[in-house]
């Protein structure tokens, strides 16, 4: 399969775009290496900065337009009020985690920034996490040892290291300088700082609450906006350094167990393109399924609110464990 951007990056919009340069230093050339070192790139393109999707929305507009669909314009609506079905009582239903990401102002995105702005980029987060009520730690990759850091990793709390897709964006720069997480005690409230966007905010538990998941997550998101100002635009929504990540930035995954689907793979795809949802691997993007337990999230994030993300996960999670029931 193709990547959007070798689809979209003509020889035309190349010879357009080839000879400009951001603010901040970004340029073309180092927009798609990602997508030209890795040739099963399914989009294959990273922002350096917020000017990046300006400067050259001649490739990022078609690419934006495609994977989110078309849609008029952005509007953030970050509560919980109105989602339907919040509570998934089934027991396929593994776990549930909703993550945002977001990137200051202020400062180029991670694709893009020295070891220093990413160092001012991370005291800036740690000193506004100190003020959350839910009480977490900090925990710097740098500082961790290696047997924490892989146990946090096996139990889906952590980001991997050496993913080639961020290494070839530039977002592996000066590993593991800069990077951390923090979490509050029983590892319901996580962020990570300084992997493909400077924040993750993530809320998750076991089981399929996906209300009390969300609602943890607006309550701690409300709080850190009192500390740190996030990259926005009217047209874009929350910033991000990959455009499939634009507009809420929100992924609201379950991990679930469809054996049954898992063997007819052609149905379990066509109903997700129909319900607008994504299927990932046990370990995440680019992993596999094991035991028939998939990853099922939102695949639309932008021109859509908050609320819309989560419930397409939801209405579509709920036809997926009616048709799995059905063979
Ligand atoms: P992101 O969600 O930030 O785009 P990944 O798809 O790589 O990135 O997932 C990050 C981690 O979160 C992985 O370890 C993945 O297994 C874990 N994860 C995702 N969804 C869930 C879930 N519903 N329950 C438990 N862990 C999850
Ligand atoms: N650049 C990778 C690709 O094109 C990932 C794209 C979406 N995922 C992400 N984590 N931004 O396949």
């Amino acid at each position: 399969m193709q990547s959007l951007m070798k689809k979209y990056l003509t020889d035309e919009v190349y010879g357009e775009l080839k000879n400009l340069k951001t603010k901040s230093g970004y340029t073309i050339d180092m927009a798609i290496n990602s997508g030209l070192k890795n040739p099963d790139s399914s989009i294959g393109i990273y922002a350096g900065d917020v000017e990046s999707y300006e400067l050259f929305k001649s490739i990022f507009d078609p690419i934006i337009q495609e994977y989110h669909g078309e849609y008029e314009a952005h509007k953030t609506a970050l509560h919980v009020e109105g989602l339907k079905g919040g509570n998934i009582e089934d027991d396929r239903i593994v776990s549930t985690r909703i993550r945002v990401g977001r990137n200051l102002t202020d400062f180029p995105l991670g694709t893009n920034v020295s070891k220093s702005q990413r160092l001012e980029v991370e005291n800036k987060i740690k000193d506004a996490l100190d003020n959350l009520t839910c009480q977490g730690k900090y925990y710097s990759l740098e500082s961790m040892s290696e047997n924490d850091r892989a146990k946090l990793i096996k139990d889906h709390f952590l980001f991997k290291e050496g993913d080639r897709f961020l290494e070839e964006a530039g977002l592996n720069r000066d590993w593991p300088s800069g990077r951390g997480i923090y979490h509050n005690e029983d590892k319901t409230f996580l962020v990570w700082v300084n992997e493909e966007d400077q924040l993750r905010i993530i809320s998750m538990q076991q089981g399929g609450n996906i209300k009390e998941v969300f609602t943890r997550l607006v309550l701690y998101i409300n709080e850190l906006e009192k500390y740190l100002e996030f990259a926005y635009s009217n047209k874009l929504g929350f910033i991000t350094s990959c455009p499939t990540n634009l507009g809420t930035a929100m992924r609201a995954s379950v991990h679930v167990k469809l054996p049954n689907l898992a063997k007819d793979m052609s149905k379990f795809e066509k109903i997700c393109n129909e319900y607008h949802l994504q299927i990932r691997g046990i370990h995440g993007e680019h992993s596999k399924s094991e035991e028939g337990i998939f990853d099922i999230s939102n695949k639309r994030r932008l021109g859509v609110s908050e609320i819309e993300c989560v419930q397409d996960m939801v209405n579509g999670v709920n036809i997926l464990l009616k048709e799995d029931g059905e063979y």
